[in-house]
């Protein structure tokens, strides 16, 4: 936990830019996987954990910006949950410590919820990502399940973000002690995997890494030879020789800060030349994307820039031709990189996403673009110091899309679908790492990954 100083702070800022009525917070509950007693593993809700740091079940909280009043609710164990659960200290000691003095038990949060609604008084809350939350906001506020997103208060999200949107030294020293994590779960993999071994088999080494220090994943970990598959969830493959592999993964910090880097590696110990060469362009997106990264830059531009990098490489290859910069504003080269450049990242691998992509990526005049590719871009808005985002580039060979796009004749100005063709069982390559943005400039967190053609085969071969 941060220093009580902390927490209050965070508190007293989003008070003052509220300004009037309860601001209310629900903490998560257990959620159970087949029955009541048998739940998924506990995990606080972020921004319950930025403000009041409380990292335990059933817990709800209220400020009062008026009556300047800051209260948990909560109950303590009885001594029969005790004996199943052990001794717990006590909410009031536990508030103590992120300097809150006022605790009321759970069941109190309705009359004070009530009393304030009879005054007319305004209550903000924030989008709730459990649907057991969304029912709890249904009925303390009376309103129904389907209008409880219609109801959420934009000046506390807006609030919310603007806060959570730029990390403390404090914050940064937690996501890079994660991205220590991160390094080994990176680099086992990268030496261990050989031909003849299933993918899960690495997947299990990764996550006992996590678990053996105390830590745990940040997301459900992408490891597979079937790069093309931007989000695949499955680790059943059979690795073989001339394969390539996405270790998308990441940990999670003692404070729950996240990590989010993506290597590729060969699985013999060598990459082939036509994959060297798709590494080598999505290396140089990358580098050159993480390169421009400075304060006052939109993030919107550095993601072109990465396209225009991409681009020329696949011109280079023939597997692209024409106008780089028509061939963009065309959406072109999203048949080869249909996702973003990057998003924000902090409590959340995909920081605050469940608060509203576009009050995180966008601003009023900064909005999103519809068009295939770039409306999958999460982060578009003008950087600031102290914003940590990753840069993941990409170029994925999508046997379905290809076949789909070429039917239709799409872009014909700008990709050589005959060439294309002998790329249709490449995978996928993509590199990322975790950048803080800085007064000038910005810096990859965390101690160097192997990433270099040298360094990945160098690892590969032990
Ligand atoms: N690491 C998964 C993602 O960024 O979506
Ligand atoms: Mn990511």
């Amino acid at each position: 936990m941060f220093h009580s100083d902390v927490y209050a702070k965070r508190r007293k800022r989003l008070k003052q830019d509220v300004g009037s009525g309860l601001i209310l917070f629900l903490g998560h509950g257990q959620s159970p996987i087949n029955y009541l007693d048998n739940p998924y593993p506990f995990r606080q809700d972020s921004s319950f954990l930025y403000f009041w740091g409380l990292d335990h079940p059933k817990l709800a909280a209220v400020i009062d910006t008026e009556e300047n009043k800051e209260v948990v609710f909560g109950n303590n164990l009885t001594s029969e949950e005790r004996v199943w659960a052990g001794p717990k200290t006590p909410l009031k000691e536990k508030c103590r410590r992120i300097g809150v003095k006022e605790t009321l038990s759970l069941d109190q949060l309705e009359g004070i919820i009530t009393k304030a609604l009879h005054k007319n008084r305004k209550i903000h809350f924030l989008p709730q990502c459990r649907a057991e939350n969304v029912l709890k906001v249904m009925r303390l506020l009376g309103i129904d399940p389907a209008a409880v997103q219609d109801r959420v208060s934009t000046i506390l999200t807006k609030a919310v973000v603007a806060q959570r949107s730029v990390k403390s030294e404090a914050e940064i020293e937690e996501i890079e002690a994660a991205l220590d994590i991160t390094y080994e779960m990176q680099t086992l993999p990268m030496k261990m995997s050989k031909p003849g071994m299933f993918e899960r088999e690495a997947v299990g080494a990764m996550i006992d890494i996590a678990y053996c220090v105390g830590s745990r994943l940040s997301f459900p970990i992408i490891f597979s030879t079937r790069g093309e598959i931007i989000h695949n969830p499955s680790h059943g493959g059979l690795m073989k020789t001339g394969d390539m592999v996405i270790n998308d993964s990441g940990a999670e910090s003692p404070l729950h800060y996240a990590t989010d880097i993506t290597r590729t590696f060969p699985v013999s110990e060598k990459f082939t030349k036509k994959q060297k060469d798709i590494y080598e362009i999505v290396l140089h997106a990358q580098e050159k994307a993480i390169e421009t990264i400075s304060p006052g830059i939109e993030f919107r531009k550095i993601h072109l820039l990465a396209c225009q990098h991409l681009v020329s490489g696949l011109k280079a290859l023939n597997l692209m031709k024409g106008d780089i910069e028509l061939a963009i504003r065309a959406g072109a080269h999203a048949l080869f990189f249909p996702t973003g450049l990057g998003h924000m990242m902090g409590l959340d691998v995909h920081d605050m996403e469940n608060l509203g992509e576009d009050y995180v990526g966008y601003t009023d005049t900064i909005q999103r673009n519809h068009q295939f590719g770039l409306n999958n871009l999460r982060l578009a808005k003008t950087l600031e110091t102290g914003f940590v985002l990753t840069v993941e580039p990409g170029l994925y060979f999508i046997p379905e899309l290809i076949d789909q796009w070429k039917v239709e004749n799409k872009f014909v100005d700008y990709i050589n679908y005959q060439n294309v063709e002998a790329y249709k069982d490449f995978g996928g390559i993509r590199i990322e790492d975790d950048i803080l943005v800085m007064e000038s400039g910005a810096r990859v967190l965390g101690k160097p990954i192997p990433k270099s053609i040298e360094e990945v085969e160098a690892f590969s071969s032990q």
